[in-house]
């Protein structure tokens, strides 16, 4: 991608071609799938499979590191838009690049977005394998995917963090888990920019900071989504217990494992949260 962040011209040519691909249907919801969750797009019924590098300026690399695709069909009923790989700030990026799928998801009139990722506990009650659903975030890094001009077409250069994780999206998502006995805690979710995991002494600051969890992703997204008012549901996986807790080395294949243990359950609470939203 070329272009600059400021250039809103480049969304709408982004939004335009996967609208005529959609022939008119609108996604009632964004799905965005993280790390070793990525099986649930295998639930969408009626997909069409657009890849990344067919869009017009969606951010591409060269070197493709994971699945880089959109999944849009029907999930509980519902027609949805799923990510299939996301883009990571560690990949190289810069945050508006990792946040640029949002707003082209604002283009094609989506308000309701899931976002999924696997993250690592903080939390001493928190054991790999749980789901937490995210109330709220920390983020130490300075940048921002809005930094620079802003993009009026978006929404207001200074605006309000506090209603992003919504309230409703969140009821319905607790009953699911309710219904399905599946435990569904709430955390807040520190971020940190990796890909290095974290040693011991930055996860005991960011204890202190009041994080449950930490990952590498998911933030980006939720900055751009609060300023384009979409509204955020956000479900973490713990894959692991964070540096320092247990003692245990953190390796991706853990990670990996843990989203996959979890694959089935997880996709039925997320069916049947798209279906009551
Ligand atoms: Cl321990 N740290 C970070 N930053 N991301 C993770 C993780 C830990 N475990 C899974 N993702």
């Amino acid at each position: 991608i070329n272009y600059k962040k400021s250039d809103y011209a480049q969304y709408v040519e982004s939004a335009d071609y996967i609208k005529k691909k959609l022939n008119g249907k609108i996604p009632e919801a964004a799905i965005i799938l993280g790390s070793g969750l990525g099986e649930h797009a295998d639930r969408i019924t009626d997909a069409i499979i657009i890849p990344y590098r067919e869009i017009p300026n969606f951010p591409l690399s060269t070197v493709s590191y994971q699945k880089g695709e959109l999944v849009c069909g029907y999930l509980g009923g519902k027609y949805v838009i799923a990510m299939n790989g996301r883009f990571h700030y560690y990949e190289g990026w810069e945050m508006w690049q990792t946040a640029y799928p949002v707003f082209v998801f604002k283009l094609l009139g989506i308000d309701k977005m899931i976002i999924t990722n696997a993250a690592g506990g903080i939390n001493e009650s928190y054991t790999p394998g749980d789901l937490v659903r995210v109330k709220d975030h920390v983020k130490l890094s300075p940048d921002s995917p809005l930094r620079g001009m802003n993009i009026p077409e978006f929404g207001e250069r200074f605006f309000d963090m506090q209603s992003v994780y919504d309230k409703e999206l969140a009821a319905i998502a607790h009953k699911s888990a309710e219904k399905y006995n599946i435990s569904l805690c709430e955390g807040v979710y520190g971020y940190m920019s990796g890909p290095q995991y974290e040693t011991p002494a930055e996860i005991k600051m960011l204890k202190l900071l009041g994080a449950d969890l930490v990952g590498m992703s998911t933030v980006a997204e939720i900055i751009a989504a609060a300023q384009c008012r979409i509204k955020i549901l956000c479900i973490s996986c713990v894959s692991n217990m964070a540096a320092g807790i247990t003692g245990a080395a953190i390796t991706e294949e853990e990670v990996l494992e843990a989203g996959k243990k979890i694959a089935s359950s997880f996709a039925s609470l997320i069916t049947d949260i798209v279906k009551n939203i």
